[in-house]
């Protein structure tokens, strides 16, 4: 219903034979209105289906749409459980983004450890006099002590990158990774524990009220001072003006979010932080990513129309 990015996967849709209806960035009434009338929605993350929605949907229509197939791995966008009330089967796109995320994570950590943006600016502001021994120093990843938090396949992912890069690691999870251990050396910790041994934080946890803020004041209190936080989660992990508070006063080392808590939104008092990158939810921007983001829609829809089950159905 919204837009399929990548025109190999929107070839695929036309090809099926398939009335398609584009809607970029819809109002709630927007959305309504062309839900009635669909089968099928491809939504996107900026697509908020809440219970309201979903229900004036079907009432309009008696119940004609099956099938919410969502364009990512996150669904907090989605009152899945009301879906699943008025009969719509969810998806998302497990897997197919986990190493475009995990690189890009990793893209984040070694900008700030070697202090890459500041290079850049200093370049471009016309104030860079040549090289000295002492400018921009930064620090190697060889050797630092990286906490994922939220060890599932993209934290993983990014543990493995590090791992090879010669840091430490740690992760804290809702169950233990024996492979993932005996492959990279992690060590399991609890919540606290991590935050009190990691030089790097990188958060990889869905969102929803379960992970809302669980970076706050307090929790960031027990990161060791220095410290990096990096973000390609969910924005409303964090405490947005507790982080900015954190790195005012130099407790934090620095930040790099890829993801905020109110998108396209970023909070103000983020944006004159030191030490702090800031991109605009770039985690899974590959072509072929997000090709195999549309194709994994394409297949979740086949599947149901076919009446088979959808191979990436959100569980109850
Ligand atoms: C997701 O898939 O949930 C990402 O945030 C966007 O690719």
């Amino acid at each position: 219903m919204t837009q399929v990015l990548e025109a190999g996967a929107w070839e695929q849709f036309k090809a099926m034979g398939w009335e398609l209806n584009t809607l970029i960035q819809p109002s709630p009434n927007a959305l309504k209105d062309a839900l009635a009338e669909s089968d099928a929605l491809v939504s996107m993350l900026t697509d908020r289906l809440s219970a309201e929605v979903l229900q004036a949907a079907q009432a309009a229509q008696g119940g004609r749409l099956k099938i919410i197939a969502n364009h990512a791995v996150g669904y907090d966008n989605i009152d899945v459980q009301a879906a699943h009330n008025q009969g719509i089967v969810v998806t998302n796109t497990p897997g197919v983004l986990t190493q475009a995320t995990a690189e890009f994570a990793l893209t984040l950590i070694l900008n700030l450890l070697r202090r890459v943006s500041e290079g850049e600016a200093l370049l471009r502001s016309g104030q860079w006099q040549g090289w000295e021994p002492t400018q921009l120093l930064g620090s190697s990843l060889a050797g630092k002590k990286v906490g994922i938090l939220g060890a599932g396949r993209i934290g993983q992912a990014l543990g493995q990158l590090v791992h090879l890069l010669g840091a430490e690691l740690a992760y804290c999870s809702r169950s233990p990774q024996p492979a993932f251990e005996s492959q990279t050396q992690a060590q399991q910790m609890d919540f606290q524990s991590l935050l009190k041994w990691s030089e790097v934080l990188s958060l990889h946890l869905p969102g929803g009220a379960d992970t809302f803020h669980l970076l706050n004041a307090e929790t960031l209190a027990m990161l060791p001072k220095g410290a990096i936080l990096i973000n390609t989660g969910r924005g409303n992990s964090i405490d947005e003006v507790a982080l900015a508070e954190a790195l005012q006063s130099g407790h934090l080392g620095g930040a790099a979010l890829d993801v905020y808590e109110k998108e396209p939104s970023v909070h103000p008092a983020l944006l004159s932080c030191p030490n702090t990158l800031l991109l605009p939810h770039l985690g899974s921007a590959t072509v072929s990513t997000r090709r195999a983001m549309a194709l994994t829609c394409l297949q979740n829809i086949q599947a149901v129309f076919a009446g088979q089950p959808a191979p990436n159905q959100i569980p109850i």
